[in-house]
Formats: C-alpha cells, structure tokens, sequence
C-alpha cells in the first residue's frame, strides 16, 4: 500500500468525543515524535471565555466571530510532560478557566456558528509547522487538515467516558454524581454529532480506535502503531 505522507510538514489529526482521552493521546504522541500540538477545544473554550469576559451573548454570531478573528492568545509549553501547555488570553494565565465544565458547555454552544469556525481556520492551520503537528478536536481530518497525512478517530462508550471523569474529579476531591457527567457527556455529544457545520464524525479512511474496554498505554500502542504504519 502507498504510504500517505507526501508533503514536508506532517499532520496527524485525532477526532473524537469528549473524555475519549484524545488529550493525553495527542501529548503522548508529541513527545514520541517531536511535533507541536493543536488543542483546537481550547480554542472554542477561549472564544467562550472571550465572550463572557466582554459581556458578549454566546448567540451572537457576528460579535462572536469578530472576537475570535482577534483572539489574542498565546500556547507556552510548560515544560511538565503531564499539563505541557500553558494558555494566556489577552495577556492573563487563563490554563484552568479554560479546562472547566462550564468552559466546555459555552464551547459547545459557540461551537455550531459557521461564522466563527471560519473565523479562526486560519489560526488553526497556522499551528503547521516542521517537523510536523498533531490536531486533536473534532473537525480535524474532516475539515481544518482534510490533507491530514493519518486520521484517527478515538472513541468510547458515553458511560466509560463518564466513569473516567468520575474517577478524575474524585481523585482531585471534587464531589459530582456519575449520573449528571453522564448526561452532561450524552448532551455535549449529541450538540456535537447533530449540528449542521462541521459535525463530529470520522473522517472518511480513519482508522477507529474504541477505548471503552482497553487501557491508556493500549490505546497508545494502537495509535503509535497506526502512526508508524502511515508516516514511516
Ligand atoms: O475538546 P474539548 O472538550 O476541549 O472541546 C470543547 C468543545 O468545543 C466541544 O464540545 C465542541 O463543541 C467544540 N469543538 C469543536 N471543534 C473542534 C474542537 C472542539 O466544535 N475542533
């Protein structure tokens, strides 16, 4: 079979649901391979934070797309393999903000407006540069990088994924019941799955890996390999 690279800077894009563990795949893959990172949630999640911080309603389409055309934001590797980015907005270290549920509730709600996807396209291609990059979000392959030299769509049952949060929260004392991440996780997809601009799916020859039932180091065995597979 012919391999898929055949330009000089290499674009590995990882879609997928939230809590199917995408993050720590992409970091992973990172340090394995050198590349840069695109964490283009955050993106969306920055545009929410944006919006409340200038008393802009998330339904306003235009006023939302002009913030984010003007998005003032910088990524700085922190150099902890565990939390490697460090993200400011508009001069303020804004990393944890942006990491809550309520920041992941606006970005899905920003999510869906055409004119604000468009708005930052070009911010996201603008993370291309050598030795190659890995996008992880949920139009990766099938928009922003449709030139993506591997595709990967990570997943995992609603359940299992509210199961893991669960666990994460627990673990940092932050008492929730497993039932309202559940249905959080099923909302949150179900607004990503059924918009009409760019909505979650695999990208047409992605390779599928279902994480429900296997281990983190599994998962990444199984993306490694895919990885090597395309680009060696
Ligand atoms: O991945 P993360 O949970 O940070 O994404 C937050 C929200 O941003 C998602 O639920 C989705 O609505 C939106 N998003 C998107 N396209 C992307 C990345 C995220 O629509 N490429």
């Amino acid at each position: 079979m012919t391999k898929a690279v055949s330009k000089n800077i290499p674009v590995i894009a990882i879609d997928g649901p939230s809590g199917s563990g995408k993050g720590v795949i992409t970091q992973r893959l990172a340090r394995a391979f050198g590349y840069h990172i695109l964490d283009s949630g955050a993106i969306y999640r920055l545009i929410g934070l944006v919006a409340r911080k200038h008393g802009v309603s998330l339904e306003d389409e235009a006023a939302l797309a002009a913030l984010a055309e003007k998005l003032d934001v910088s990524f700085k590797t922190t150099g902890d393999a565990e939390d490697p980015l460090a993200i400011w907005l508009e001069g303020y270290d804004v990393t944890r903000d942006v990491r809550t549920d309520e920041a992941g509730v606006d970005a899905s709600k920003v999510a869906p407006l055409a004119e604000v996807r468009e708005a930052i396209r070009l911010l996201q291609r603008s993370f291309k540069r050598p030795p190659g990059l890995i996008a992880d979000g949920r139009d990766m392959g099938t928009v922003v990088f449709a030139d993506a030299d591997v595709k990967i769509y990570l997943t995992a049952s609603a359940q299992a994924r509210a199961e893991r949060r669960y666990k994460q929260l627990k673990d940092k004392d932050i008492s929730v019941s497993l039932h309202s991440l559940f249905m959080s996780i099923r909302e949150r997809d179900k607004r990503d799955m059924t918009r009409e601009v760019a909505p979650l799916k695999p990208a047409s020859h992605a390779a599928i890996i279902d994480s429900t039932s296997l281990s983190i180091d599994e998962v990444f065995d199984q993306a490694l390999a895919i990885v090597t597979g395309k680009l060696d």
